[in-house]
């Protein structure tokens, strides 16, 4: 079968990769590639191994189905000159596909597309080294929102480089994207206050990290083997609060920032011990400690 042609604006970090996957695995001939430089445009379609590098949207041939995947501020102005350049063809074209790949943008600001099939399709993936995503994408889910022939057509295309699909409402996507952000983002933000808290008790930051890794990967794989509510261990769990007063006073002592971010997360672990083993009398007295102090 004819694979479907595929059309790439903004072939960066992530636009690149996914451009070469599905070239390689015939779901998509990569067509026309338009970046925001022709060179750069250039160097994408040699890394996906296909695509002709245009130097504006009106020049991009036609397609079956187009990707913007710029940053996503762009988006927006990114879609209505795309959507200008569609609007002589689509009324003979209207199974044409148009899809972003934002986590925080719903399939609505593709509308001036219409008619043509709008989706979002965000891959929960880092793409931060296209050549090692190459590998490591496949088994990474995707969340799918949009019109239902763009939603099954990349079903189908993520399926065939391996990916699991989830749909999901467009109201929901802020929340999920919401979710995944918890995760990622805050997680790497948990371990700087941890690598500054390590800092501000005399241990390097080479010596920090050696320390952290296998305790992380381990709460990681805890967490999900388990579950949180499993997972948690610690002063909070056990509901000793003389522990968390010390910490608490030794931070505050430290950095008024750091004293602030542990009385939040701790106040969240108590809400956690509570789903599981803390007795409500120790809830009270860690809630009211990690409270903030009434000026
Ligand atoms: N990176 C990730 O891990 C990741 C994960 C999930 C979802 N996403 C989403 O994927 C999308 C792309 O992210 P990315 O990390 O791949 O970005 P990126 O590496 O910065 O690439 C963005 C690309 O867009 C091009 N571009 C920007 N403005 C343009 C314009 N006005 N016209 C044409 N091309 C334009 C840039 O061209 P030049 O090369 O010429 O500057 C660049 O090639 C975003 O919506 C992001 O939210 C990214």
């Amino acid at each position: 079968m004819t694979p479907l042609t595929l059309n790439i604006i903004g072939a960066g970090k992530l636009g690149k990769t996914l451009g070469r996957l599905w070239q390689q695995r015939g779901v998509f001939q990569v067509q026309s590639i338009c970046n925001r430089s022709e060179q750069s445009a250039r160097a994408a379609a040699q890394f996906i191994g296909a695509g002709t590098a245009c130097r504006e949207i009106d020049a991009m041939a036609d397609a079956d189905c187009w990707l913007i995947a710029s940053s996503d501020g762009q988006i927006a102005p990114l879609a209505k000159q795309v959507a200008a350049r569609l609007a002589p063809r689509l009324s003979r074209r209207s199974d044409t596909v148009v899809f972003h790949c934002s986590g925080a943008l719903g399939s609505e600001v593709l509308a001036p597309c219409r008619p043509a099939a709008i989706a979002s399709a965000h891959p929960v993936h880092s793409f931060a080294d296209p050549q090692s995503s190459l590998q490591t994408l496949a088994g990474s889910s995707v969340a799918l929102e949009g019109d239902a022939p763009a939603v099954s057509m990349l079903q189908r295309a993520f399926t065939a480089i391996g990916c699991e699909v989830l749909t999901i409402a467009p109201e929901h996507k802020a929340l999920y994207h919401a979710g995944s952000v918890f995760a990622c983002n805050y997680l790497t933000a948990l371990l700087d206050l941890s690598l500054r808290t390590f800092a501000a008790a005399g241990i390097e930051r080479i010596q920090a990290l050696k320390l952290l890794k296998p305790i992380v990967l381990q709460t990681a794989e805890n967490n999900l083997r388990l579950g949180p509510e499993q997972a948690l261990t610690g002063p909070i769990a056990r509901g000793d609060s003389e522990t968390v007063a010390a910490q608490l006073r030794a931070l505050e002592n430290t950095d008024a920032r750091l004293a602030q971010c542990y009385r939040h997360l701790g106040l969240a672990c108590v809400e956690l011990a509570r789903r599981g083993q803390l007795p409500d009398d120790a809830a009270a007295r860690l809630t009211e400690l990690l409270s903030e102090p009434t000026p």
